[in-house]
């Protein structure tokens, strides 16, 4: 397996760390349009190597050949937000980047799946699939996962429950208007309407909803990094372990949850031919309307590339 990493910034980096560190493929490949950055990263990555025991190995370039035969693709190149800023702010720097990365896999790697971690996600993933012209199951967004990371965080910093006792899920589209599933939580197996108030449960909604703003206001210069890898990661694991893991991901609807032409994040399983299944969830109304409310925003957004 050869896994190419497009964009050598923080995200992209410790994508690129990870996936080494895990050994979870041969031949890793960083690329960024800045000279010396991606080179400069992975050499450093590297020589982590022998002290994790892994015989990864990473190169870094300027040079999309480079990428030839990848069997995924992970693209994180593009402009992260500042304090104030949405991720829908990001829009036309970031689908000029998306479009001339597209290009160069479609050219250099035509059977790859890719991952998208550019934001505002859904609409680059969209912009990533129509341009590269890909089957539907080969472009999977990178959000759900980490928006229920985050979700499950907060409730276990809530109830002091270990984070392996938590499921929770975070639908829809990765901005304001996702849909944190409060009916679908469980500890321990325990809805968490027996455990906390509701009042309490909308505040960890409130606050997953803001978790990526929660650490753009602190860094002030850029966003989250090391959750965000730490997810691509999983996605990654699971498309090549095809562990049947449900986890909810950016993806190309066309009828499924009765929406179509859009990418939004729904529970999927992954597998070594991109996206095996989309798991259709049992929602309740108000969770029905919220997801609508959701693929609203993010049917707005994408127009803005029409
Ligand atoms: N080709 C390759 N790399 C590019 C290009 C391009 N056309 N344009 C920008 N880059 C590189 C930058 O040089 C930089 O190294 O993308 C990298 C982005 O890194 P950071 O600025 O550190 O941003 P990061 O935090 O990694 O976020 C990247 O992921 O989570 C999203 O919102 C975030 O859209 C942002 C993306």
């Amino acid at each position: 397996m050869k896994i190419s990493v497009i964009g050598a910034g923080n995200v992209g980096a410790s994508v690129a760390l990870k996936i080494c560190e895990k050994e979870l493929a041969e031949e890793v490949v960083l690329v960024d349009i800045v000279e010396g950055v991606p080179q400069g990263k992975a050499l450093d990555i590297l020589q982590a190597m022998p002290l994790n025991g892994s015989n990864a190995r990473i190169t870094g370039t300027n040079d999309y050949s480079q990428i030839k035969d990848s069997g995924i693709v992970v693209v994180t190149a593009g402009v992260p937000r500042k304090p104030g800023m949405t991720r829908e702010d990001l829009i036309n720097v970031n689908a000029g980047i998306t479009k001339a990365i597209a290009a160069h896999i479609k050219a250099n790697a035509p059977d790859s799946i890719v991952i998208v971690v550019t934001n505002p996600l859904d609409v680059m993933a969209y912009l990533m699939m129509k341009e590269t012209g890909f089957d539907k199951k080969r472009v999977i967004g990178m959000a759900g996962v980490l928006d229920s990371a985050r979700f499950r965080t907060f409730i276990a910093l809530e109830t002091g429950d270990k984070v392996e006792d938590i499921e929770a899920m975070v639908l829809g589209g990765h901005g304001d208007s996702m849909v944190p599933l409060a009916e679908h939580i469980k500890i321990k197996g325990e809805p968490i309407n027996d455990v906390l108030e509701k009042e309490k449960v909308d505040q960890l909604v409130k606050r997953t909803k803001d978790g990526g703003a929660e650490i753009v206001k602190f860094l002030k210069t850029g966003s989250a990094f090391y959750a965000p890898a730490a997810s691509v990661v999983e996605m990654v694991e699971s498309i090549i372990n095809e562990d049947d893991k449900i986890l909810p991901c950016s993806v190309y609807l066309n009828g499924e949850y009765g929406y179509e032409d859009i990418f939004l994040g729904v529970p999927v399983k992954l597998g070594p031919e991109g996206i095996k299944e989309i798991v259709m969830l049992e929602l309740s109304d108000e969770e029905h309307d919220l997801l609508d409310n959701s693929a609203e925003e993010v049917k707005k957004t994408i127009s803005v590339l029409k």
